[in-house]
């Protein structure tokens, strides 16, 4: 990248300069800029090296060479910090890859909204209950989720306490995987205790013994190891909301003479805060990480152009990546303007596909739901309108866990509206239970329409 020209004028704080969108107002600022000083001297979570190869793997994903599965909670919350669940959530993963890899026969780059997940945009900035007004809650990276006002109280300590969640949350992932837990010899460390009761269950263990059968068969025809199949690389990323958070670990390396934000290898910008002239895009022109961008409806080929512009002013490869969420009613009647956009400039983006962001609604109980159809819908719409138009779709972004809630109806089970409360843990929007992402996941590997 010619980084003087892209970068030119910006700091990792020039962003404070602009109009930023969807922050809390902290009531003390020299706080606020103790935990950013401190927050800097920390060391990082993850390294250039790791951030530039998840750079050249998208570069190959826009060439159509793979495939790039995006998952994990709406947001991450402290309490759930814990050896089980991580191990849970990089299982469903696992899992759901090595069947997209067997379907689509094509690398898939494994990338958790893990590690970091921890502040998210609301759609109002405060919260009434009983003639009591106070702040929203906006993850825990910023304020707690019971209705007090010192929970609500946005407190900069915080950031602290989720920026070492988050190392804990990422260093455990990095040993898991270092220690042969992701080994593809033996996919059956990755089972959940509870696959075995599940309808896809066998549909899922006949894959994993192709796959395993066919390394094993690889193998002793070619005499060698593969190593990139024993050990899986996984990556992490995050919406980089909380701006004061990102800037904190946002270095300059001199060796690459670029900016890295070391908290995460594939921050995104989210949809309420994509305006041209506001802090994020501000904040994210500077920085040399593969980054992506929400999109939706209301984005126009003017705005679309503009941000290809500011963001990747050289076009450069696997810099960045469009997440279109439309709604499944939306997508083939808005996405193939934009694909235009992309092909008239020659720009090189990959697309990814959110089928859940543009499908939420509200349950008959008052519930934040999402229908497993309409999901299914809007990826099978947006393959569809990808390949008419000649273009390439390079991926997918859900909110997924690897536990059995019970927050979006329908999938194989035919959950309804009134299982809903059993098991809804969400403190924002509805995740896919493991069934109905390992069924997502048979979809888009082709194994079921
Ligand atoms: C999200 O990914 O949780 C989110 C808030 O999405 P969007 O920016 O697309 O609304
Ligand atoms: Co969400």
């Amino acid at each position: 990248m010619d980084t003087e020209r892209a970068t030119m004028g910006w700091q990792p704080d020039s962003w404070q300069q602009k109009t930023v969108g969807q922050s809390p107002i902290y009531k003390n600022q020299d706080h606020v800029a103790d935990v950013i000083g401190r927050l800097s001297s920390l060391p990082p979570i993850v390294t250039s090296w790791e951030i530039e190869s998840l750079r050249e793997r998208i570069a190959s994903a826009q060439q159509g060479k793979a495939f790039v599965l995006q998952g994990g909670d709406c947001a991450e919350a402290f309490d759930e910090c814990t050896s089980e669940l991580i191990v849970q959530k990089l299982k469903i993963l696992l899992q759901m890859s090595v069947v997209i890899v067997s379907g689509l026969k094509k690398p898939v780059i494994r990338v958790g909204r893990m590690a970091g997940q921890y502040a998210k945009p609301r759609s109002a900035n405060v919260e009434t209950v009983d003639g009591v007004t106070l702040p929203c809650y906006r993850g825990d990276l910023v304020n707690r989720v019971p209705f007090t006002a010192e929970d609500r109280e946005p407190n900069p300590d915080l950031m602290l306490r989720g920026y070492e969640r988050a190392a804990l949350t990422y260093n455990f992932v990095r040993s898991l995987i270092d220690g042969g837990f992701a080994d593809l010899h033996h996919p059956e460390n990755w089972d959940l205790d509870f696959v075995s009761h599940s309808p896809l269950a066998d549909e899922y263990r006949q894959l994993v013994k192709t796959v395993a059968d066919g390394l094993d068969f690889f193998e002793s025809m070619t005499g060698e190891k593969i190593y990139r199949a024993r050990r899986v690389d996984f990556y992490s990323a995050h919406e980089g909301l909380h701006l004061p958070y990102e800037q904190a670990q946002t270095r300059y390396l001199e060796h690459r003479k670029k900016w890295f934000n070391l908290t995460t290898h594939f921050p995104w910008i989210g949809l309420r805060t994509s305006e041209l002239s506001g802090a994020h895009i501000e904040y994210f022109r500077g920085i040399a990480n593969p980054i992506g961008v929400k999109i939706g409806k209301e984005t126009t080929p003017e705005q679309l152009t503009d941000l290809m512009e500011v963001l990747n002013p050289d076009n450069e490869a696997g810099r960045l990546t469009f997440i279109h969420r439309f709604g499944a009613g939306q997508v083939s009647q808005n996405l193939p303007r934009l694909i235009d956009t992309v092909q008239k400039v020659g720009a090189r983006v990959l697309w990814v596909c959110d089928p859940m962001h543009g499908n939420t609604e509200k349950s008959e109980s008052g519930l934040k739901t999402r229908r497993f159809d309409k999901i299914l819908s809007e990826l099978q719409q947006a393959f569809q309108t990808h390949q008419e138009c000649g273009s390439y779709l390079g991926g997918v972004h859900l909110e997924l866990t690897g536990g059995h809630v019970t927050e979006c109806t329908g999938g194989a089970r035919g959950l309804t509206d009134a299982d809903l409360k059993r098991a809804y843990r969400t403190q924002v929007d509805p995740r896919l239970n493991y069934e109905q992402a390992m069924e997502v996941a048979m979809r888009i590997a082709g194994y079921r329409s």
